[in-house]
């Protein structure tokens, strides 16, 4: 992978910010931004309505880019439906399963709240249990926690692949055969995971895999549901409307099938469009080669913030199962001052707060971190840079 070519694909880069961002939004290459300029300067038009040239084409990409989706992921087109990110795919299942009172969901203490409220909400309307999975030190999976959590009554496991606060890796495929042994559903947030690693929804043994658009290169608003074939008749569409039926009688409808049933309304094309050019992207550099180099930026880093007086991480040391997600906190320094310093003393761009993850950040007695996060367009030497100023702020 030659990281300084594939730079100058990104038309942010030529700022000269140092962007280490790209878990709360990643940059978009030149590719992405013609996708979706393209559709709204040639052929702007509804999809599976008209029959006019510029809807058949506009209908032919936007399939493709479905096709470019399941092909990224291991899945079938018919088990890949648009969404508008990660959130709504994971309210989907969490309104679309047909809860019986007493049923348990297993959550862990690492979700970020986009996969945890929807669950609260389910538990409090629908009369479940919601059972939590704990964390070791490390803030790695305890398994231990994970098989004690399961048992008859277990109807879903959510889980996400990769913390977007530690970058810890979970071993999903573990967790998949467990869940499915107790006859649970696995929905996994990929939202981390996809833009980072290969991915196969096969091996991974996920029934629900959803993900967003905005952290692996594509346009914000738009992201995907997998739902694989066999977990689709355990799934009802939450919301009803145009282009999902097959016919509609007086009081009767019936429902097309996977996934046009789960895209009720216009869907978000443009935003589509350009999520099929940063799939198709990603897999012409190869999703091997972007995990290669992120690990080697992992090495780097872990080895530059450890001599950082006054820096504890959150989360694991090792660089053995992580992705480069950094969140700390610096002796002193609230992390929101941390994170303007370093805007303004050296250009890099971090994210401080919570990240939506605030039952991680209290099970480590953590009031915020700053969060360095990596991609395929970052450099050692950015890595180094974010360690020099953070020792200068340390100093100062
Ligand atoms: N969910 C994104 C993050 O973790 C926005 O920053």
């Amino acid at each position: 992978m030659d990281v300084a070519k594939l730079r100058e694909d990104f038309p942010v880069l030529s700022s000269g910010v140092i962007y280490l961002d790209s878990a709360a939004t990643s940059l978009k290459p030149r590719a992405v931004v013609d996708a979706v300029r393209r559709y709204y300067e040639e052929y702007t038009e509804n999809v599976h309505r008209g029959m006019g040239r510029m809807a058949q084409r506009a209908t032919d990409e936007y399939e493709g880019a479905r096709e470019a989706l399941a092909s990224f992921i291991g899945a079938k087109p018919h088990e890949v439906a648009f969404t508008s990110g990660t959130t709504a795919s994971i309210n989907i299942v969490a309104e679309g399963i047909a809860w019986e009172a007493g049923d348990e969901i297993v959550v862990t203490r690492m979700e970020h709240h986009s996969n945890l409220l929807p669950w609260i909400r389910a538990s409090k309307i629908h009369g479940l249990r919601l059972r939590f999975v704990e964390l070791d030190d490390e803030g790695r999976l305890d398994m231990r926690s994970l098989e004690a959590s399961l048992g008859p009554r277990t109807r879903l496991v959510a889980l996400t692949h990769s913390s977007n606060v530690t970058g810890v890796v979970n071993d999903v495929e573990a967790v998949a055969k467990l869940a499915h042994d107790h006859g649970a559903l696995l929905l996994v947030d990929g939202a981390q995971s996809v833009p980072h690693m290969p991915v196969d929804v096969r091996r991974l043994g996920a029934d629900f895999l959803a993900f967003s658009g905005h952290k692996m290169l594509g346009p914000t608003g738009i992201g995907v549901l997998y739902v694989s074939e066999a977990a689709q008749d355990s799934l009802q569409p939450p919301w009803l409307g145009g282009g999902m039926v097959e016919e509609v009688t007086g009081d009767y409808y019936r429902l097309l099938g996977f996934p046009q049933r789960l895209e009720p309304g216009t869907p978000n094309i443009a935003g589509a469009l350009g999520l099929g050019a940063a799939a198709r992207y990603l897999s012409g550099i190869g999703m091997e080669g972007v995990l290669e180099h992120e690990l080697e930026l992992v090495r780097v880093a872990l080895d530059e913030l450890r001599g950082i007086e006054g820096l504890s991480l959150l989360g694991p040391w090792s660089p053995r199962g992580r992705l480069g997600i950094f969140s700390f906190s610096l002796r002193g320094r609230h992390p929101d001052e941390v994170a303007a310093l370093l805007s303004e003393m050296s250009g890099i761009e971090v994210r401080s707060g919570y990240h939506c993850a605030q039952p991680l950040h209290m099970r480590y007695g953590f009031r915020g971190t700053v969060r360095a996060s990596t991609y395929l367009y970052n450099t050692v030497d950015e890595i180094r840079a974010l360690a020099d100023s953070l020792r200068r702020i340390s100093r100062m």
